[in-house]
C-alpha cells in the first residue's frame, strides 16, 4: 500500500479573484490533507484543456462525485501516475468530460497532501534530484488587452524583470518599486487618474501602446538606477487575442491600427530593440510556429516565449523545438490539466534549452502552490503579478522557501541562471 494512499477526495464551489465560481478540492490521506482551488484565464489559448464542465463549477463538483471512488487508493506522491489515471477516467484529449479545473485541483492538492505526509516541502517533492534555484519574478506593472478596459492599450502586459537581482528579496522589491514608479509617472501626466487596476493588479491607465511602452521603460530605468542593478522590461503581447482570421491581420482595435503577419514580426523586433526587452511573450499568434522561429533567430538577448503557442503541451513544444520556434515557454498547469503533465512539459522544455516561466492566471486564488511548482519545475521565472493578495501569496511563499533553506542549510538559495 502506498505511504501516501488517497483516502478521500472532496470538492466544493468557491470563488476566484474575479469573483467567478471555481472548484476547490481537498485530498485526504491518512494524517494529511492537501487543498487547492483552480484558477482561470481570460486570454485562453485555443489548444488549452477545458476548464469547468459546461463552464459550471457546481456541475464539475457533481461530475467529480461520479469518479471519486476511482481515485481512492492511488499514490498522491506520484503526480505522473495520477495524471495517467485522470486521463483514463476522462477519456478525451482535453479533459472535456471531467474538466481541467477539477484535474488541476485534484493533482495539486494530492501533491500538497503527500508533501505534508512525508514532511518535506512541496517543491522538494516535485524537483527530483536536480539542485533547486529561485525563479526571477516577472511583474505585471501596466495592463491592457483582455485584463483591462477599453481605454487601455491593446498589448496585454507590460512587465518588469529584475534580471540583476542576486537574491529573491531584492528581486521582489524591484518589481514593487517599478509598480510604484509607474503610478508616479501616470499621476504626473494625469492628476485625475483614478488609480484603477486590471485583473492582475497592473495599473489600468487610459494610454495608447506607445505611451504605455514609454512609461514602463522610464519606470524600469529609474528603478534600475535607484537600486543599482539591472531591471529590464518585458511584454506579453498576447497577439492571438488581436488576430483577425478573416482579414489575416492583427487588429490593434484600440489604437485603430492593423498589422499583417510580416508587419507584426517586424513590430515585435522593433520593440525588442527599442525597449531592450529581456522577454517577449506571444509576439505572434498561437498557430504561427514559423513566425516564432523567425523572431527567435533575429532577436538578440531576448527570450521569445510561447504561451498560447505551446499551452504547456509536451507535444507542441517538441514541435517548436524541432524548428527553433521560441526559446522560452510558459508553464500553466491548468492549460494542460494536471501537475504530472506540466512537470513533463518542463522536463521536455528544459531538455530542449527553453527557459520556463511558471505563470498564474488572471483569475487566480490566494493559493501559494505556484511558488513550489515554479521552483520544483526548475523555472527561470515566475509570473505572478506584483500586488493583490492572490498575487503576493505566491511571491511571499518564495521568501519563505528561501528562509527555510537559509535556516536549515545556512545558505541563500541562488537565483536561477539566465540563458540570454
Ligand atoms: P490569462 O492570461 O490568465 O488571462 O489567460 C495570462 C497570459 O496571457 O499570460
Ligand atoms: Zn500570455
Amino acid at each position: 500500500m502506498p505511504e501516501c494512499r488517497i483516502e478521500d477526495v472532496l470538492a466544493r464551489v468557491c470563488y476566484d479573484s474575479r469573483g467567478v465560481q471555481t472548484i476547490e478540492v481537498e485530498v485526504h490521506l491518512n494524517g494529511a490533507v492537501g487543498r487547492t482551488a483552480a484558477p482561470a484565464g481570460a486570454s485562453v489559448g485555443k489548444h488549452e484543456a477545458i476548464g469547468l464542465v459546461n463552464n459550471d463549477a457546481k456541475k464539475t463538483c457533481k461530475v467529480l462525485e461520479t469518479y471519486r471512488k476511482k481515485l481512492i487508493g492511488t499514490d498522491a506522491a506520484d503526480p505522473y501516475a495520477l495524471a495517467e489515471l485522470l486521463h483514463e477516467i476522462d477519456g478525451t484529449s482535453n479533459f472535456s468530460r471531467i474538466g481541467g479545473s477539477a484535474t488541476y485541483a485534484i493533482s495539486v492538492a494530492a501533491a500538497e497532501a503527500a508533501s505534508k505526509k512525508k514532511n518535506i516541502p512541496l517543491y522538494a517533492l516535485l524537483a527530483g534530484n536536480k539542485k533547486i534555484a529561485l525563479p526571477f519574478p516577472l511583474g505585471n506593472v501596466l495592463g491592457g488587452g483582455k485584463h483591462a478596459g477599453e481605454g487601455s492599450p491593446d498589448i496585454q502586459e507590460f512587465l518588469a524583470c529584475p534580471k540583476g537581482a542576486t537574491n529573491i528579496a531584492d528581486a521582489l522589491m524591484a518589481n514593487i518599486e517599478v509598480h510604484k514608479e509607474i503610478r508616479k509617472i501616470i499621476d504626473k501626466k494625469d492628476p485625475k487618474f483614478s488609480g484603477g487596476k486590471g485583473d492582475e493588479g497592473a495599473w489600468a491607465y487610459s494610454a495608447n501602446n506607445k505611451q504605455a511602452l514609454e512609461i514602463t521603460y522610464e519606470a524600469v530605468n529609474r528603478v534600475s538606477d535607484k537600486l543599482g542593478f539591472e531591471v529590464l522590461m518585458a511584454l506579453d503581447i498576447a497577439s492571438s487575442s488581436m488576430w483577425d482570421p478573416k482579414r489575416k491581420v492583427y487588429n490593434y482595435s484600440r489604437a485603430g491600427e492593423k498589422r499583417t503577419p510580416e508587419e507584426q514580426e517586424n513590430y515585435a523586433l522593433e520593440l525588442i530593440d527599442r525597449y531592450d526587452l529581456v522577454y517577449i511573450e506571444d509576439p505572434v499568434r498561437e498557430e504561427d510556429f514559423e513566425g516564432f522561429k523567425r523572431i527567435t533567430s533575429s532577436a538578440k538577448h531576448c527570450i521569445v516565449v510561447g504561451d498560447d503557442l505551446f499551452v504547456t503541451d509536451p507535444d507542441r513544444i517538441k514541435k517548436g523545438a524541432n524548428i527553433g520556434a521560441g526559446n522560452g515557454a510558459i508553464l500553466k498547469v491548468n492549460q494542460v490539466g494536471t501537475l504530472g503533465d506540466a512537470l513533463e512539459f518542463a522536463k521536455v522544455a528544459i531538455a530542449h534549452k527553453y527557459a520556463v516561466t511558471t505563470s498564474h492566471r488572471s483569475g487566480d486564488t490566494p493559493d501559494y502552490h505556484l511558488a513550489h511548482i515554479a521552483v520544483g519545475a526548475h523555472s527561470l521565472m515566475i509570473k505572478s503579478g506584483v500586488v493583490g493578495g492572490e498575487r503576493v501569496a505566491k511571491l511571499n511563499e518564495l521568501l519563505r522557501i528561501n528562509d527555510s533553506i537559509l535556516i536549515n542549510e545556512g545558505k541563500q538559495v541562488p537565483m536561477a541562471k539566465f540563458v540570454v
